[in-house]
């Protein structure tokens, strides 16, 4: 069968085709980075405005790259929260109605469950059960995942997400929005050991985060430097290392706590190379394994959402459950232990 995936949820339009033999056959993404870069973040109203011009051109664009038509299509699965309001209705209202039009299924999609299954369109999959470290610009979570739905949150952010230091950081230090990838390229040219940084938490039991703490220290390490090419990268590397470390930290925690051997690693900041290797070597060590998806599947897009809405598909149809009813309702908030 195949699954059209709409994603919508934040500053990337991504639409693609999940075809149950042959995996993703379609896949186009949109970014509107530069539309919110001379703001310093995204402005939800543009958000939204831009996802109406280019949702339908990329609906089309995929069905041409997949060789389908509509016909081919078994269901719609689009992102239903959470998310900026605006930015979801547009793929609430497009996915409803080409579903609606077309006479199939359309399934409402949990963003964060996108990420974390988005490891399974990699050759190698995770089996059940395994420890997810979800890292986004809006959310940091680990989560024991026992199965599809079962999910139980081991710890999260108290303040801000692991991306969205990255990003403010960034801010900080001039290096344009969104500063985490332009962050860790600055990284890779800094030196260890000439600024250190707390491990926010780390002192204690638990497995929360807190974030909002290194990027003021950021702050002072960057008003009292010489600002010169290599103080800013030596700074770079010191932020990058603290977050990784402390990542690093509560995921051994995570996979102690619960005698997981599998660590699933997913959302935008898993893209991050440094967090990669460290997390790579803990499973190892452990005689475990680390699983993340391909790089372009680690921020926001259309596959991980068709994805999910084929999981979510086959567990309606083996319980020979019901679709949602055929309503456009968005979530901008959606805890996922709610998911069941
Ligand atoms: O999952 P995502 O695309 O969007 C949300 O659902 O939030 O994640 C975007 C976040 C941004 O904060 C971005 O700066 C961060 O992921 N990010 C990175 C890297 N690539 C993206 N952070 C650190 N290192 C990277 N290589
Ligand atoms: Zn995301």
């Amino acid at each position: 069968m195949k699954v059209l995936g709409i994603e919508t949820s934040c500053d990337e339009t991504g639409v693609a085709i999940y075809d149950s033999g042959k995996g993703i056959i379609g896949d186009a993404l949109y970014s509107q980075v530069e539309l919110h870069a001379e703001y310093g973040g995204v402005v939800p109203e543009l958000a939204s405005r831009d996802h109406v011009r280019k949702t339908i051109p990329l609906v089309k664009e995929v069905l041409q790259q997949a060789n389908c038509t509509k016909d081919d299509i078994d269901a719609i699965a689009y992102t239903k929260g959470p998310g900026l309001i605006g930015a979801l209705f547009v793929g609430v209202g497009v996915g409803r109605s080409l579903a609606y039009a077309w006479g199939i299924p359309a399934i409402g999609v949990h963003h964060m469950e996108g990420h974390l299954l988005a490891p399974m369109l990699e050759d190698e999959k995770p089996d059940f059960p395994f420890v997810a470290l979800l890292v986004s610009g809006g959310h940091t979570l680990l989560v024991d995942v026992k199965g599809l739905g079962q999910y139980d949150i081991l710890g999260e952010s108290i303040d801000d997400a692991a991306g969205e230091a990255f990003d403010k950081t960034a801010k900080i230090m001039g290096l344009g929005y969104p500063g985490g990838p332009a962050l860790a390229k600055l990284a890779e040219k800094g030196r260890a050991g000439i600024y250190k940084l707390p491990r926010p938490m780390t002192d204690r039991p638990g497995l929360d985060f807190s974030f909002s703490g290194l990027k003021t220290a950021v702050a002072n390490l960057y008003k009292d430097s010489d600002q010169s090419d290599q103080s800013l990268a030596d700074i770079a590397y010191a932020f990058q290392e603290a977050v990784v470390d402390t990542i690093f930290i509560k995921c051994r925690r995570a996979l102690e706590q619960t005698g997981h051997k599998r660590l699933v690693v997913a959302g935008g900041v898993s893209a991050n190379v440094a967090l990669r290797a460290k997390l790579t070597d803990l499973l190892e060590s452990k005689g475990g394994k680390a699983y993340y998806p391909r790089p372009k599947f680690c921020t926001d897009n259309g596959a991980m959402i068709a994805y999910a809405g084929y999981c979510r598909y086959q567990a309606v149809q083996q319980k020979q459950g019901q679709f949602e009813e055929p309503v456009v309702r968005a979530k901008p908030r959606w805890p996922i232990a709610e998911l069941d």
